[in-house]
């Protein structure tokens, strides 16, 4: 790996605690890292090196995966530096280039600059502008750029937002993160279907009835209300990451497949993907809302009475929708998402339920399931009878590898950026198509077009998501 410039705007932010350092650390551990690397952190708080350091070992203490070693600890906080920056003043970026020059000459390392951009989206326009005016990121070796989500709050900011990125940098350069492309299973895909013939016939449109792909947590808004509020489950979590699961999905696993194609096949699936006509809105698409409910024996109270949630919010805090891809693959085969807060489990999962060719009693379809969170697990179900009783059973098969030595999303994302290697990062094409198919759906929400279903905290969603697979003859698996 080429050294480089590590250029963290966000150094003291949540983000950059929570995953950056731990990932950076654990990337270091593993020797992937680049033999000599400038980590420049910024922030406006008033911090010394030896302040961030001291911050950066805080939070490994707390959030990696892996413990931290004594002996190369030194050697790895070493390597970071605090500059004190506001992204809002013009002067902050000519000594942002000189200090950085000056590290690149100290270490003896060329002009490689990877720019992360942790920071709230509002800054991220000016900070583009500014690398490029000041001259920070024209640099006679590679720039890259790290961009966070969201990505935009609509069709037309995300536009925008691109059409700044793109004065500056061009779209090889642009790395946007959705962490769920880091998911080791969402990434394994691809090595799943291919090296196995088995799945591979499994993997056939003669043979699949639906697929079924559900992201479901217990936790409630907790002190997210002020962004949760506006931007509700559609805009966190089915814009990007369920439809970036859409496309993994859909994409064709058969041979293995270069960056570029991948970004092409992505970029199909979201061209064949139909929008939610008008008159199909409420029935295709279900909105919801959690009421009070129970959790783990606890009580919780209703997201419209959580602390920061405007009174009467109709905020979305659970969607599901029926998708179709209308391609020659998928024709005819409806893709179901569903996302919620205060569900009654933690999962994200992808299901791939096979057509029954019986109707005996008893039987039920096979399903292929690809856990992705919180454990990580591919299992089979298939129809086993019981000899006692002579009754099927559904039983599964199950393989599951939930070793602590499986690198983190963030790892894999930030490796991957280090590297040049962006088949992982969320591109521009996906980006736009994807708010193409959530807009409308958008506005029919603003306009309460949609009927907002209310379901109890703890449950499995609304009755309604339940009757949108039943009138097609299936069930949420
Ligand atoms: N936290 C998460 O789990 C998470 C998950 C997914 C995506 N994200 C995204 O990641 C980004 C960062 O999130 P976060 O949770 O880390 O936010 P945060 O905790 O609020 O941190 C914001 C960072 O921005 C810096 N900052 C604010 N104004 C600045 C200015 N004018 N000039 C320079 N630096 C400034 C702050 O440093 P100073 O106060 O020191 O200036 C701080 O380091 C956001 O886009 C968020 O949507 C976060």
């Amino acid at each position: 790996m080429e050294d480089m410039t590590f250029v963290l705007f966000g150094a003291t932010g949540d983000l950059a605690k929570r995953k950056i350092y731990p990932a950076l650390y654990n990337l270091y551990v593993e020797g992937k890292m680049p033999e000599s690397i400038s980590v420049i952190g910024l922030g406006r708080t008033e911090l010394t090196n030896e302040d961030l350091q001291a911050q950066v070992e805080e939070a490994l203490n707390e959030f990696s995966r892996r413990d931290v070693q004594s002996e190369n600890i030194q050697e790895f906080l070493s390597k970071f530096r605090y500059f004190i920056f506001d992204a809002m003043k013009e002067e902050s970026y000519d000594r942002l280039r000189k200090y950085i020059e000056d590290r690149e000459s100290e270490l003896g390392i060329p002009d490689n600059r990877l720019f992360y951009l942790s920071v709230a989206p509002r800054l991220v326009e000016m900070i583009t502008t500014q690398l490029d005016k000041s001259g920070v990121s024209r640099t006679n070796g590679w720039r890259r750029l790290i961009v966070e989500k969201p990505f935009g709050s609509d069709l037309e900011s995300a536009r925008e937002l691109n059409a700044c990125l793109k004065q500056v940098f061009d779209e090889e350069e642009i790395y946007r993160i959705d962490h769920y492309l880091g998911k080791p299973m969402v990434q394994n895909l691809e090595s799943l279907i291919r090296p196995n013939p088995i799945l591979k016939a499994l993997w056939d449109h003669d043979q699949i009835a639906n697929v079924q792909i559900t992201a479901s947590e217990t936790v409630g808004v907790g002190s997210r209300a002020s962004y949760y509020d506006k931007a509700g489950a559609i805009k966190d979590m089915v814009q990007n990451h369920l439809l970036q699961l859409v496309m993994m999905t859909a994409v064709h696993h058969e041979k293995k497949l270069s960056p570029k194609q991948t970004e092409e096949k992505k970029r199909e699936i979201m061209e064949s993907l139909q929008p939610v006509e008008p008159e199909n809105l409420s029935t295709h698409v279900i909105r919801g809302q959690y009421e009070e409910g129970e959790l783990s024996g606890e009580a919780v109270p209703a997201y419209r009475d959580e602390s920061g949630v405007t009174e009467g919010s109709n905020n979305d805090t659970f969607f599901a929708a029926k998708l179709c891809i209308d391609n020659e693959y998928w024709r005819g085969i409806p893709f179901y998402i569903r996302t919620g807060k205060r569900m009654n489990e933690k999962s994200t999962r992808i299901v791939i339920e096979f057509k029954k060719d019986t109707d005996d009693a008893g039987i039920v379809s096979n399903l292929l399931v690809i856990q992705v969170n919180p454990d990580e697990s591919i299992s089979l179900r298939v129809n086993m009878k019981d000899n006692s009783t002579d009754q099927f059973e559904p039983q599964y098969i199950s393989f599951s590898d939930n070793s602590s030595t499986q690198p983190e999303a963030y790892e894999r994302l930030l490796y991957d950026g280090m590297v040049g290697n962006s088949t992982y990062f969320a591109h521009w094409h996906e980006v736009e198509l994807s708010w193409e198919w959530v807009q409308p759906i958008l506005d029919a929400f603003e306009q309460d077009e949609v009927p907002l279903h209310f379901y109890p905290a703890g449950s499995k969603g609304p009755s309604a998501s339940h009757e949108l697979l039943e009138k097609d003859g299936f069930e949420w698996n």
